[in-house]
């Protein structure tokens, strides 16, 4: 495929706020789907949304100067085989760009979400369709079980989601909340923290978040503002508790880490050392450090306990 260009950090409301593919291919008449496998380099098979690539009529994926950008996008299909109303549906859709707008504001980088709409799914339900920035480089799960790639690059990505989740202009005095049995550090939102949906991209290691759906907003009084059994199995709170406190997502995140991680650069109890030297860089409270490094050497118990109860 063309290599795109580096995409900068970018503000989603600055974009054009597009509703819906007509929109989009007014202004990309070119515009086609494609699904050919040599165009899905470093796209991992998801497990609700099918993703492809925005190609031009000769099957080229490229960059669309109508958009003012040099971006290559992709166009996903979201939760189709979900059964959803048409109401669901429209809540998750409606709710994408703010959802973006917390994650931006507690400092996630994503891609521009140039358009979205509510679909007709594959079994009489409704979903979600989106165009976004294509992000470059391969999502973190690709990259931690990729043998030859650079073990730096493997470090940065954990350390660029630990740096973001302890930077305490966004993330500093996080209430102390007890979610599924334990007390832990409440984010203001939900994000589901897995390497992937996570992208880094070369040279300057900055890493994306590409996987906002379905939008894991946080009310005021603590709850979830939208919650849907049909996309999310894991109830709701046990849902707040990985993915809405800093522990859950770390744990989360780190347990995945350390399954998909090749590389003989450390060994794992080396690695988990050097995990938690970042944490207390990070400035991480040593309540929080404990509880995770507690957690770690038990061998993940309370996650276990979570996804155990609702059998995922
Ligand atoms: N904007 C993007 N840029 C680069 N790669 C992407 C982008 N969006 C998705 N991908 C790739 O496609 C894969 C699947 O996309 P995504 O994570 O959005 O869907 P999903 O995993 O099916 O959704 P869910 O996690 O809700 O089940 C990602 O893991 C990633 O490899
Ligand atoms: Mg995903």
């Amino acid at each position: 495929m063309t290599s795109p260009e580096q995409p900068n950090i970018i503000r989603t409301s600055y974009l054009p706020a597009l509703s819906n593919w007509d929109e989009l291919t007014a202004m990309l008449p070119d515009a086609e789907l494609s699904i050919d496998p040599s165009h899905q380099t470093g796209l991992s098979q998801g497990r609700q949304s099918e993703v492809y690539i925005i190609t031009n009529h000769e099957g080229d994926p490229t960059a669309w100067a109508e958009l003012g950008t040099n971006w290559v996008l992709v166009w996903k299909r979201m939760a189709v085989h979900k059964q959803l109303s048409h109401d669901e549906a429209l809540r998750l859709q409606s709710s994408l760009r703010d959802y973006q707008n917390n994650l931006y504001q507690a400092g996630w980088r994503l891609p521009a979400l140039f358009a979205s709409e509510v679909i007709n799914g594959d079994d009489g339900g409704f979903g979600i369709a989106c165009a976004e920035q294509f992000i470059p480089g391969g999502d973190g799960e690709i990259l931690l079980k990729d043998p030859s790639a650079p073990e730096h690059r493997k470090q940065a990505l954990v350390e660029e989601v630990i740096m973001t989740l302890y930077a305490p202009h966004t993330h500093g005095d996080l209430p102390r909340r007890v979610l599924a049995g334990k007390e832990v550090s409440a984010l203001p939102y939900g994000l589901d923290l897995k390497p992937a949906n996570i992208v880094l991209i070369e040279p300057e290691d900055l890493l994306f978040v590409i996987d906002v759906f379905g939008p894991k907003q946080i009310g005021d009084d603590g709850q979830w503002l939208t919650y849907f059994s049909k996309i999310d199995s894991l109830p709701a709170q046990s849902l707040q508790a990985v993915t809405a406190s800093r522990e859950g997502a770390i744990l989360r995140f780190w347990r995945l880490s350390e399954q998909f991680w090749a590389g003989d650069s450390m060994n794992l109890k080396e690695r988990r050392a050097w995990m938690f030297d970042l944490l207390l860089a990070a400035g991480a409270p040593r309540q929080e450090v404990a509880f995770i490094a507690d957690e770690i050497s038990h061998g993940y118990p309370w996650l276990d306990e979570i996804y155990r109860e609702s059998a995922v």
